[in-house]
């Protein structure tokens, strides 16, 4: 056995610089919280500026290292923009979560081309184009670096009548985590991804009243998990970190599913 880091040292991301797209609220934040409490420069690319900057600052109060920049992640410019200004702000990037994605619940009957293409715009091509600017200047780097991905339950199995397209994008990051980790393991940039089961977030209803659609598939969603809870965006960011960290030193291709034991009932 070699034993090279001590257990603190393994979850030390002091002069590690990472981007969390979508990270002003929900499961991205959860998710810039561990990483900057870890040490990490968090830089927050998020659409919703003014609650980006309230989630910057509430790291920023905890004396933690955290930016915004509002950045659409369907916009190939404002992606290159982001991982510029994470560089010339930190002198380096290292770490990529791609969390932002949306999921709105519209039957394929009902679906139009438009609704289809902002789905995958979001979901799948944000992460295409940002893996593509972050592993330039990763591979260019020359020194690694960790790309997670966030997918869904859904990436392995339909959870709800509504979310084909949304399951499609999902499927489809997988399928892009697996491939990208293969074309980057030469670079030591690993890729993995995390599939959330049901999380508590703006998205899913907290905090602002929920649609109907949204509260009845919660509730039925709430039967099905074995631990008899949902989700905390904690949940996510700690597994999150876990990959973002040395403990994930020889992982790459992987998902991890965090769902409260869901997939299994
Ligand atoms: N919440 C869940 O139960 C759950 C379950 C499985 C997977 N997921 C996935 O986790 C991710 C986050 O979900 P959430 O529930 O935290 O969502 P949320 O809606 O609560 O928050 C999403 C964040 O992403 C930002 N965002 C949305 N579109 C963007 C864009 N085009 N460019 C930049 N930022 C954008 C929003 O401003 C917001 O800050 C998504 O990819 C989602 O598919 C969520």
């Amino acid at each position: 056995m070699n034993i090279k880091l001590s257990l603190q040292q393994l979850v030390n991301l002091s002069g590690k610089t990472a981007i969390v797209t979508g990270g002003a609220m929900g499961i991205g934040f959860g998710i810039a919280y561990r990483l900057a409490e870890a040490g990490a420069n968090v830089v927050i690319a998020d659409l919703n500026e003014e609650v980006g900057n309230t989630a910057v600052k509430e790291l920023n109060d905890r004396s933690w290292k955290a930016v915004f920049i509002k950045t659409d992640v369907a916009d190939e410019k404002q992606i290159k923009d982001a991982t510029d200004f994470a560089v010339k702000t930190y002198g380096t990037l290292d770490i990529l979560v791609n969390n932002a994605g949306i999921y709105p619940i519209i039957p394929v009957m009902q679906m139009t081309p438009a609704d289809f293409e902002k789905i995958l715009a979001d979901n799948l091509k944000s992460v295409y184009l940002f893996t593509k600017s972050a592993g330039e200047i990763m591979i260019k780097q020359g020194k690694g670096g960790k790309i997670i991905n966030i997918t869904s339950i859904d990436a392995l199995h339909p959870s709800s009548v509504g979310l084909a397209v949304y399951d499609a994008s999902k499927h489809g990051l997988w399928g892009f985590t697996k491939n990208t980790a293969l074309e980057l393991a030469p670079h030591n940039i690993q890729v993995n991804a995390i599939a959330p089961g049901g999380i508590t977030t703006p998205g899913t209803g907290s905090g602002t009243p929920p649609t109907p659609e949204m509260e009845a598939i919660l509730k039925k969603f709430m039967e099905k998990i074995p631990m008899k809870r949902i989700g905390d965006p904690d949940d996510i960011g700690k597994v999150a970190l876990f990959l973002a960290s040395d403990l994930a030193s020889y992982m790459t291709g992987s998902q991890i599913v965090v769902d409260g034991g869901v997939l299994l009932s």
